[in-house]
């Protein structure tokens, strides 16, 4: 497939990058900053059957989304804001989902954790305890959640990370769930961002979610 990611060079879409890669897939990489883009670990293994090509380009802008995905099967957008900056990712979804409605390519997005539900009802972000150093990114998840339910026109699926999403080891299992916080046995909502990695490939290569959010966890 090919393959553009947004937010290339970030946490996540680094490893999405190197996920996809390692199925041989043709990645078209995307970030605002050129310099951390050629840093990219794969870009030597360039090439017609797997490969990375960069491109620098933002999210938010019209023409570079629309340079960025002509001729793709799909774009997975993991980009995060500097903080004061949140509007952005709402910003960078509306633009995402209107591109990809006019070009009929797929758009798979990363969102927060924060809006999944808990068991007693109510939101994660909402419980007690939960950092409020995250309230303005998790708000800004829950905006860009909003921008994908009102749009009826682009293939979309949001994927919800498990509460902790962390560096990790690669183990390529995970269980999967809708719009519900998963825990495991001691309590806890957790996931290598490698593995985050694996789901999005998952669901790029058979997908199962249109139009809806899920989550992935351990
Ligand atoms: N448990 C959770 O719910 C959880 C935990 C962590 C992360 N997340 C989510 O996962 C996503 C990715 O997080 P991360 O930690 O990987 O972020 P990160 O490490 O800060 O990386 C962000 C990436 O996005 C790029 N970027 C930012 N704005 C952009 C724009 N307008 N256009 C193009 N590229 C842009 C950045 O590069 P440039 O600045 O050079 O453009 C960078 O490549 C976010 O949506 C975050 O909310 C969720």
């Amino acid at each position: 497939m090919r393959i553009t990611v947004f937010g290339a060079t970030g946490n996540v879409g680094r490893r999405v990058v190197a996920e996809a890669v390692s199925r041989r897939h043709e990645v078209t990489a995307v970030a605002r900053t050129a310099v951390r883009l050629a840093g990219l670990p794969d870009r030597v293994h360039g090439g017609v059957h797997g490969g990375v090509h960069v491109r620098a380009g933002d999210a938010t802008d019209v023409d570079d989304v629309v340079a960025s995905i002509a001729g793709q099967d799909l774009v997975i957008t993991a980009t995060c804001p500097a903080p004061g900056q949140e509007g952005e990712l709402v910003a960078a979804a509306t633009t995402l989902l209107a591109a990809c409605a006019k070009t009929g390519v797929r758009l798979l997005l990363v969102g927060g954790a924060g809006s999944l539900t808990v068991e007693g009802g109510g939101r994660l972000m909402d419980r007690p305890g939960y950092p409020s150093f995250l309230l303005p990114i998790a708000s800004a998840c829950v905006a860009q959640l909003a921008a994908c339910r009102a749009d009826t026109t682009a293939d979309w699926a949001y994927l919800s990370p498990a509460d902790l999403l962390v560096p990790g080891a690669r183990t390529g299992r995970y269980r999967v769930g809708a719009d519900e916080l998963l825990v495991d046995a001691d309590g806890e909502s957790r996931i290598s961002m490698e593995d985050l990695a694996v789901a999005l490939l998952d669901e790029a290569e058979r997908p199962r979610h249109h139009r809806t959010r899920f989550t992935v966890a351990y």
